[in-house]
């Protein structure tokens, strides 16, 4: 995500047909959909996908030598190399399913940090992580006695190549850091990161969680050592996510959780021998009806056109910049425009942002607000939180001019009278 390219072709005008939530009669057909940061609405397609496994291809994987069960395990391995393909991966080897970005920053905490990081060590992050991406790292450095150091955003909410070089010194043993930032949708310059950690001998992890929805991300030409995402943000099924590694590194992995599927062989006078693919990291049985529909969800972006979903996530976000900065009291936080991610989060001065989250949702808006799981940015930006419009492949203008006129006439309510300073979420 260096840069914002205008849409070669623009989205198809149609695309919100593709999702039975917003058709008439269903929940989303008079709402504007607003909070695809927090979870994105599902094309028929991948529904289809999911049903259709489960009606025609349902039996457990890479365990059973009949027919239907080799069906399925080839669909799951489909599946993997589906997610390579579109994410430039080397081999499908190097992709593991997880349940999702936290899962997957869990495991590479127990694994990779406890293999690399012990006391007085140090593991670097940036000022804008999400707590997934944090308190895995956190935990890990106060049980291993290292120190979890931090490269600061600047007042708009931006880590420099600079600032995160200036954070790697000889005891920084791994990076981990936010692609996007889900509150402000900052573009963190990872491939600029990458070079800086790889002169360190430093890997570098990505939570791409909030970057891969709006655009193909390409993990070889990034750099990243580790990239993790979740399915139900790139408009897949929930519970399903991607650990990404590079394989010199991912094979080196212990197991995280050990169980059925991981193993060569058990003896109980002997050290387990664990299978050295991915499967050595989905202990039990995965979910593969969820990475059938993820891949289904990746491949129908993949025929919507990249530079078409980025093209138009970044046109709403220009949109909404041009349409709050006439309105009096509400200011944008960050610059969400110069390199537009889909996210573009405000407040409104002197109105508490559950105040003003309430009044959009009164007025047909679904919107997040408070602090986005990410309270030690939001107190590095002195803000008692935020609300966050951030846009998906089936939102319009007409979306914006619907948030432009609620924000017209938003009024403090309970939250600003009787708990001005209360922050949760
Ligand atoms: N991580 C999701 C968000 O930012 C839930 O809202």
């Amino acid at each position: 995500m260096t840069s914002v390219t205008t849409a070669a072709r623009p989205l198809p005008a149609a695309v919100r047909d593709d999702f039975p939530f917003f058709a008439p009669g269903a929940p989303g057909a008079a709402l504007s959909y607003l909070d695809n940061a927090a979870t994105t609405q599902k094309p028929r397609r991948m529904l289809e996908a999911m049903a259709d496994y489960y009606t025609n291809a349902n039996s457990n994987i890479g365990r059973g030598y009949y027919r239907l069960a080799m069906a399925s395990t080839d669909r799951f391995e489909q599946a993997r190399e589906t997610v390579r393909r579109t994410i430039g991966a080397a081999e499908p080897e190097e992709i593991v399913f997880t349940a999702g970005t936290t899962a997957a920053t869990n495991l590479l905490a127990a694994t990779l940090g406890e293999r690399r990081v012990g006391a007085g060590d140090k593991v670097l992050v940036t000022g804008l992580e999400h707590n997934s991406n944090l308190l895995p790292w956190k935990e890990l450095c106060d049980r291993t006695g290292a120190e979890l150091t931090v490269a600061a955003a600047d007042e708009q909410g931006r880590v420099t190549p600079a600032a995160f070089a200036a954070s790697l010194d000889d005891r920084v043993r791994l990076a981990a850091v936010a692609h996007v930032s889900n509150v402000l949708g900052t573009v963190n310059p990872v491939r600029e990161f990458a070079a800086a950690a790889h002169a360190r001998g430093v890997p570098l992890v990505v939570d791409g969680a909030q970057a891969v929805p709006h655009g193909r991300v390409d993990v070889r030409a990034l750099g990243a050592d580790f990239y993790c995402f979740s399915g139900h943000k790139v408009y897949g099924p929930m519970g399903v996510g991607v650990l990404y590694g590079r394989r010199e590194l991912l094979s080196q992995l212990p197991p995280y959780q050990v169980g059925g599927g991981t193993v060569k062989g058990v003896r109980l006078d002997e050290p387990v021998r664990y299978v050295p693919g991915p499967a050595r990291w989905e202990a039990g049985t995965p979910h593969v009806a969820g990475a059938v529909g993820l891949a289904a969800a990746l491949d129908y972006l993949g025929d919507l056109g990249w530079d078409a979903v980025r093209g138009h996530g970044a046109a709403l976000v220009r949109a909404a910049a041009d349409a709050l900065a006439g309105l009096d009291r509400v200011r944008i936080v960050g610059d969400p425009v110069s390199e537009p991610s889909g996210i573009v989060s405000i407040v409104v001065d002197g109105i508490h942002p559950y105040d003003v989250g309430a009044h959009l949702d009164a007025s047909g808006v679904a919107v997040r607000c408070g602090v986005h799981c990410a309270s030690v940015f939001l107190d590095a930006l002195g803000l008692l939180g935020t609300v966050r419009l951030s846009f998906g492949v089936y939102n319009t203008e007409a979306d914006v001019e619907r948030v432009r006129a609620a924000l017209a006439t938003v009024k403090p309510a309970t939250w600003t009278a009787e708990h001005p300073g209360t922050r949760f979420l």
